[in-house]
């Protein structure tokens, strides 16, 4: 019989927690063989709803659902974990800037990224999908020497998601005809989705739509997606977050005939400075991934990635004074 893979993941008394548990007991995760150990990581406050939460997961009777353990202590829920999905951080609060967000949420990181380098299994697999992702898991890769740096990822997936999704509902075709488009930099309204490598069929993305509508209203209609979202909903993507984080992990440990995008430790491609963890095309393949070389870039997409790189640096030097890293 197959032995269970363990899966952690922190937040899960969360909103994007009561989509993802389901399906990641389903099978969406690893696929229709193997079963799957649950050890979510909450708060101590949350963890009588999330009580509730694994009373919902006993009552689907899910076939792959060997076992779920709950609690507050990090060491304990990552305890020999084979991947880990790190969802929960604090909200932004009323009040709260940018340097508070990245305090708040950064020492939660740090003593997560501790508490995996001590008890995770050999082959751990992180990924961050809590805000800010890309320097969360900086901080946790940095508070984790004995993990191997590529093991720490962050979210773009969604971005991914929604790029493809609004190209193909643009140019009227299926999400399946589009090919190797990937996002680039940081999960915040700088990400760059770069239309002049994507393939729609034979074509080129860029070649099939205006200039301008790339410029003035793909861009900013992906990247702030998240708030229209909120403005509709009443309440940030939870679904779409949980189907992304899926799909990335999925894709990680089981591989992907497509591109993707994964944001990953730069070893320094295209320009992208070593030391941040940015967004990038990449090719999936027997847990392995390799950020997709030989892309020819323009001046507005090598434009567009430094400036979101950018971005990133400014956070990585944030942390590094707060003395997170
Ligand atoms: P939520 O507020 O509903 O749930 C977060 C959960 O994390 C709460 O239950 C909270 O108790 C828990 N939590 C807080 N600190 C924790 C800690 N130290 N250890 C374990 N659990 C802890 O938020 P939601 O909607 O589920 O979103 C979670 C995160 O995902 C947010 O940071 C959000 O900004 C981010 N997000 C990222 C996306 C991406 O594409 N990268 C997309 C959507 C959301």
């Amino acid at each position: 019989s197959n032995t269970p893979v363990k899966v952690a993941v922190t937040g899960a008394a969360g909103q994007i927690g009561y989509s993802l548990l389901f399906r990641i007991a389903s099978g969406a995760l690893l696929g229709p063989e193997t079963p799957v150990a649950l050890q979510l990581l909450e708060v101590t406050p949350a963890l009588k709803a999330l009580e509730g939460v694994v009373m919902e997961l006993d009552d689907c009777a899910f076939p792959l659902l060997h076992s779920v353990e709950i609690g507050d202590d990090a060491e304990k829920m990552f305890d020999g974990a084979n991947a880990a999905l790190l969802v929960g951080a604090m909200p932004r609060k009323e009040g709260m800037d940018r340097s508070d967000l990245l305090s708040a949420n950064g020492k939660i990181f740090t003593g997560q990224g501790a508490a995996l380098n001590k008890v995770a299994a050999d082959d751990i697999k992180i990924l961050v999908t809590g805000n800010p992702a890309n320097t969360n898991a900086l901080i946790a890769k940095e508070n984790a020497p004995d993990i191997p740096a590529e093991r720490f990822n962050a979210l773009t997936r969604l971005d991914h998601n929604r790029a493809k999704a609004m190209l193909a509902k643009k140019l009227e075709v299926s999400v399946s005809e589009i090919k190797d488009l990937a996002i680039w930099g940081n999960h915040d309204d700088s990400m760059y989705p770069d239309l002049y490598n994507t393939k729609v069929g034979d074509n080129i993305a860029a070649d099939l739509v205006d200039e301008a509508w790339i410029k003035d209203e793909y861009i900013p209609t992906v990247a702030t997606r998240g708030g229209a979202i909120i403005k509709a909903r009443g309440a940030s993507s939870a679904a779409s977050a949980a189907s992304a984080t899926i799909d990335h992990m999925h894709d990680w440990l089981l591989g992907s005939d497509e591109i993707v995008s994964m944001s990953v430790p730069s070893d320094g491609s295209y320009g992208v400075p070593e030391g941040i963890i940015s967004s990038f095309p990449c090719r999936v393949k027997d847990g392995k991934y390799e950020i997709v070389q030989g892309l020819e870039l323009n001046e507005f997409s090598k434009e567009r990635i430094l400036a979101s790189a950018k971005r990133l640096q400014d956070e990585r030097a944030a942390v590094e004074k707060l003395g997170l890293i």
